[in-house]
């Protein structure tokens, strides 16, 4: 049983009696903590490989400010990784494969890993945290959408235009549906296991398909998740598993993604959140949208901001509070306080 279910409830359009509140990459580099334990792992991807200190990391944001969630630590990369193509991190860089999908035959050979085999680390980490949590809060289980995945696989690691990418695209567009064929058959996969590990929210990070136009994303990044949506256990041990997409950069396709069957959509900070309200109706329920660059000018600027988040989408139930991306490593500590604050304190009169 669920202390704290208020995150579930929102996600779910329930009442609730505030406005829940998590944050995309609540744990990592801001937090003095984190890279002491990163120290000690080693490295980055050490450290989502050991499940103790992978715990470790995903309960500190949770020992300092009141959040409503936990996130696994964990990294969308993971799959591609499984799949063979070689995932390291360049020294404070960014991810970078050792071997990108560059040849017909690497594309025609890929295999959908197993969970319980390559991926076994996250699923101890998942059941580890769930463990840990005690029921205090929930834990949310992510993936990457089979899109974003197939946008690091194509071009290698990270990039302003993700030009192999598109010129795949528009070249060969069948190998690139292959691609996410297999990518989405093990976002499948891979999140059901979450879900069996103890994962009770899904949350699927569409970092790149913004960057398509509207008849690309229909086809090559939302059909995908409409799959995944389908082919995921809405329920477990008699519980509800809401499910999340964000698409950063989707904002012109919001009724799209809501009509994708998922409980919810994820917001970026170009949006204002009362007209995506109106666009959705009673469909969905919206996660977001404060700009993360607000948590750099400090506490007041984040108090402001924040109110005007809450005042945006307005009255009534299916808001859950978040970022419109993840926390920068340049984040002081305080403005992540007295952001969780100001919204536990402001958001009761919305309910
Ligand atoms: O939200 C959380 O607290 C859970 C952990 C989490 C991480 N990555 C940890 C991480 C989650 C949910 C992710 C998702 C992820 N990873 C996405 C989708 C969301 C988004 O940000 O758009 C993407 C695109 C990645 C791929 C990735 N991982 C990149 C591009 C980078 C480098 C950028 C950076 O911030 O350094 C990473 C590394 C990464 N993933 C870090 C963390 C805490 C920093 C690595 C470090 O400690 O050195």
């Amino acid at each position: 049983m669920l202390k704290n279910d208020t995150l579930i409830r929102a996600l779910l359009r329930q009442p609730t009696p505030y406005t829940p509140v998590w944050l995309m990459r609540q744990a990592g580099r801001y937090l003095p903590e984190y890279n002491k334990t990163r120290a000690q792992a080693g490295s980055f991807l050490e450290l989502c490989r050991n499940p103790d200190l992978a715990t470790e990391v995903t309960l500190q944001p949770l020992a300092r400010f009141a959040l409503d969630a936990a996130i696994v630590f964990s990294d969308i990369l993971t799959i591609p990784d499984a799949m063979g193509l070689g995932l390291h991190f360049a020294d404070g860089g960014g991810p970078r494969f050792e071997r990108p999908l560059r040849e017909e035959v690497q594309i025609r050979d890929l295999v959908v890993p197993e969970p319980d085999r390559q991926l076994r680390y996250v699923l101890d980490t998942v059941r580890q945290v769930r463990k840990a949590l005690a029921g205090s809060v929930p834990v949310i289980g992510f993936s990457g959408s089979p899109f974003t995945l197939a946008c690091y696989m194509v071009e290698g690691g990270g990039s302003a235009d993700f030009r192999t990418l598109k010129t795949m695209l528009y070249r060969r567009p069948d190998l690139l549906h292959h691609i996410l064929d297999i990518n989405c058959r093990a976002v499948i996969a891979y999140l059901n296991a979450q879900v069996e590990s103890g994962a009770q929210a899904i949350m699927v990070f569409d970092t790149w398909g913004g960057t398509l136009g509207p008849g690309e994303y229909r086809e090559y990044s939302l059909a995908y998740m409409r799959r995944v949506v389908e082919g995921l256990a809405r329920e477990h041990a008699g519980e509800r598993i809401p499910i999340i997409l964000f698409t950063k950069g989707g904002g012109a396709w919001i009724e799209d993604i809501a009509a994708s069957g998922c409980d919810a959509v994820g917001l970026d900070w170009t949006v204002d959140l009362g007209a995506a309200r109106a666009r959705v109706g009673k469909r969905v329920a919206l996660q977001g949208n404060l700009d993360p660059a607000v948590l750099l000018a400090g506490p007041e600027a984040v108090r402001d901001r924040a109110a005007a988040v809450l005042a945006a989408y307005g009255r009534g139930n299916g808001h859950v509070f978040n970022l419109g991306h993840g926390v920068s490593q340049h984040t002081p500590v305080e403005s992540v306080a007295a952001l969780v604050e100001i919204v536990r304190r402001l958001s009761p009169q919305f309910h």
